[in-house]
């Protein structure tokens, strides 16, 4: 009798455990240690190519950081905007906020060819674009962080979803800009340190002609400098680009926030940042602080990766990060 009563506590201590366990793993969580067994030499193979790339164009470290961002707000962080148009959907890459602008798709598969030669079958097009924004930012001098992985891959994509307003446009309010990033679980803090991103890159004429033209809470010669490239009527200009940092759009700095307090912000959605509302405040904390900056940088970026990844058994590990398997 009392040999039974212990083995059934021993088995009810096992249940117990094992239950932990799964539940543990139904919750799923990313880990920065996911591929150390399964692909010990992914980070300095995916920085390689990273390097590269910026060493050719220093544009394309700003190009490939925004790839991740229009990544994770449609669906959540699962690649789909890697895919190709297929005969069963139409991808994201032509939704208004991508068409004729995100770019950086052959580095990501530069990069994932490489890591396929290393790792067949190992490692998502998702966890690519989340290493690859974290090497482009260090690269152009910003903050590096320890990134999250175990992501797996989408088997399609949704055009409509990427035009269905969740990637905010240039002209938002600022009311727009903080529901938006708070329907992916993202703070005001989290949205003003990531629009710091801002601090490199380019932007088209079509995306601030409003701005230079109608507002009043922008520099004057800061307009009319910009007007010089960026016609009044739509049409021939619209793909002229400026650089969204006036004096260091190659460097990961602290200018964005600086050109913000002297209304010298390019996108409206830039300058509403700081336009008497309640980001004020952190808008000047990051323009006296890199250090603030870069540590609610890091922070944003970590919790923008997190948006609902796929993990376990969902989706798949792509091989061609350009269709499903
Ligand atoms: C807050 C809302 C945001 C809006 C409305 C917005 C809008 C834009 C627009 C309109 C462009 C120019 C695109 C073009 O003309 O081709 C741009 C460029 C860029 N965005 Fe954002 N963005 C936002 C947030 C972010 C975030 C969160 C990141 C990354 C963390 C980011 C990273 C970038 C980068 C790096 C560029 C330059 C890309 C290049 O030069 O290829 N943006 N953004
Ligand atoms: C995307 O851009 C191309 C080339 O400029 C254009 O022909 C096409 O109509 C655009 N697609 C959408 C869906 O706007
Ligand atoms: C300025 O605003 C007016 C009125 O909303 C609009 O008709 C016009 O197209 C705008 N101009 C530019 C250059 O965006
Ligand atoms: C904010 O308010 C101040 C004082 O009322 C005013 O001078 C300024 O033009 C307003 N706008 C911006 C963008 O700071």
């Amino acid at each position: 009798m009392e040999y039974y009563k212990k083995q059934m506590s021993r088995l009810i201590v096992l249940l117990i455990t094992i239950m932990m366990i799964m539940g543990d793993q139904a919750q799923a969580q990313l880990d920065s240690d996911f591929y150390r067994e399964s692909c010990p030499s992914l980070f300095p193979a995916v920085r390689r190519v990273v390097q590269r790339a910026v060493a050719r164009e220093r544009r394309m470290a700003a190009s490939l950081l925004r790839l991740f961002f229009h990544d994770c707000f449609v669906n959540g962080c699962d690649g789909s905007i890697l895919l190709d148009d297929t005969s069963s959907f139409v991808g994201e890459k032509t939704a208004g906020p991508n068409n004729n602008s995100v770019r950086g798709f052959e580095v990501i598969d530069r990069i994932k060819s490489r890591v396929e030669r290393l790792c067949p079958g190992v490692v998502s097009c998702a966890d690519i674009l989340a290493i690859t924004a974290r090497d482009s930012v260090r690269l152009l001098g910003g903050p590096g962080w320890s990134v999250k992985l175990g992501r797996r891959d989408s088997t399609t994509a949704s055009l409509s979803a990427a035009n269905s307003g969740v990637i905010p446009p240039p002209t938002s309010t600022l009311n727009n800009l903080i529901n938006r990033f708070r329907a992916q679980g993202l703070s005001q803090r989290d949205l003003v340190a990531l629009s710091g991103a801002h601090t490199i890159g380019q932007a088209k004429c079509a995306t601030f002609r409003n701005r230079i033209y109608n507002e009043s809470n922008i520099d004057l010669t800061f307009a009319l400098s910009k007007q010089s490239s960026c016609p009044a009527s739509s049409g021939s200009g619209d793909n002229n680009q400026a650089t969204l940092d006036l004096r260091s759009p190659g460097r990961f700095d602290l200018n964005y926030y600086r050109q913000l307090l002297n209304h010298r912000g390019l996108l409206t959605s830039d300058q509403v940042l700081y336009n008497n509302g309640s980001t004020d405040s952190l808008v000047v904390a990051y323009s006296r602080s890199l250090n603030a900056f870069y540590s609610d940088f890091v922070r944003a970026m970590v919790k923008m990766g997190d948006i609902s990844p796929l993990t376990g058994s969902n989706g798949q590990i792509r091989t061609n990060c350009r269709r499903p398997n």
